[in-house]
């Protein structure tokens, strides 16, 4: 039996990351913590999304011994997926981060608009990947505050309300020169939400989101990659147990018995 992978976000938003790494490793067992009882990580200081990310993969390491750590959200991985780093050296640690580049290949405007948490673009992480793309595309930024706490909640009304507010913002997007063709999902709870944002944007924008290429380095990084066997997949949250089964159901399609962490 080959050891878990640890995958934590500050809430449900990690799970578009999972369901990207079980389609790339199917018979790797994994153990999800999601920190709703300390979420929203985007709109806090980065020294609370810190000292959490410490906390959990201490934990990660030491109840579960895993053997990778994919940090599944982008605001967590822009503050401190370099600490994490020098703190486990022995540990391989994948971070998610906007997929600018990407994204800029796929652009055939050159306009490209990136919806993330205000943490994440606020970053120097996310300003240092921003000047790389210099010159590749024009980057229209949106701090999207509140929106990864309605999905969190699953308020519909919040999300529709917010999501609206966010693309308007954006400005045109279409195929015509001038126009946003390419909207980067810098934010891991934002996929969860694709098809009400590809309904405000319309059906000529494509979507970006990371977590295929992240599932795909975690493969790569991986010390040992299960070949066959049945995974565990194990639950834990911060926050109200039923609010991340209910999650799990709904984007998974699976039955999670969520543990209580007090940490
Ligand atoms: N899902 C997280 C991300 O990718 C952050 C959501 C939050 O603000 O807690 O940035």
């Amino acid at each position: 039996m080959t050891r878990p992978v640890g995958v934590f976000d500050s809430g449900i938003g990690g799970l578009s990351v999972l369901q990207a790494l079980r389609a790339e490793l199917p018979h790797q067992s994994f153990v999800y913590v999601a920190d709703s009882g300390h979420a929203p990580y985007g709109e806090r200081e980065p020294g609370h999304v810190i000292e959490r990310s410490q906390a959990l993969t201490r934990h990660l390491i030491q109840a579960y011994d895993v053997q990778a750590l994919v940090v599944a959200c982008n605001t967590a991985t822009a503050a401190a997926i370099a600490l994490l780093r020098q703190q486990h050296p022995e540990l391989p640690v994948v971070g998610v981060e906007p997929a600018l580049k990407p994204a800029a290949q796929a652009s055939r405007t050159h306009r490209v608009g990136v919806l993330a948490t205000r943490g994440t673009l606020e970053s120097a992480k996310f300003q240092a990947l921003l000047a790389s793309q210099q010159g590749q595309a024009d980057f229209v930024l949106q701090a999207c505050d509140g929106l990864a706490d309605a999905i969190e909640h699953q308020d519909s009304e919040r999300i529709a309300a917010l999501g609206r507010r966010y693309v308007q913002a954006l400005g045109s997007c279409g195929q015509d020169e001038g126009k946003i063709d390419t909207v980067v999902l810098g934010c891991t709870h934002y996929p969860l939400v694709a098809d009400t944002l590809q309904a405000l944007l319309g059906p000529e924008v494509e979507l970006l989101a990371s977590g295929p290429p992240v599932a795909r380095q975690t493969r790569r990084v991986l010390p040992q990659v299960a070949g066959s066997g049945h995974p565990t997949l194990r639950w834990l949250t911060t926050g109200p147990a039923d609010q991340l089964q209910a999650a799990v159901q709904r984007w998974l399609q699976a039955q999670a018995h969520v543990g209580t962490l007090k940490i």
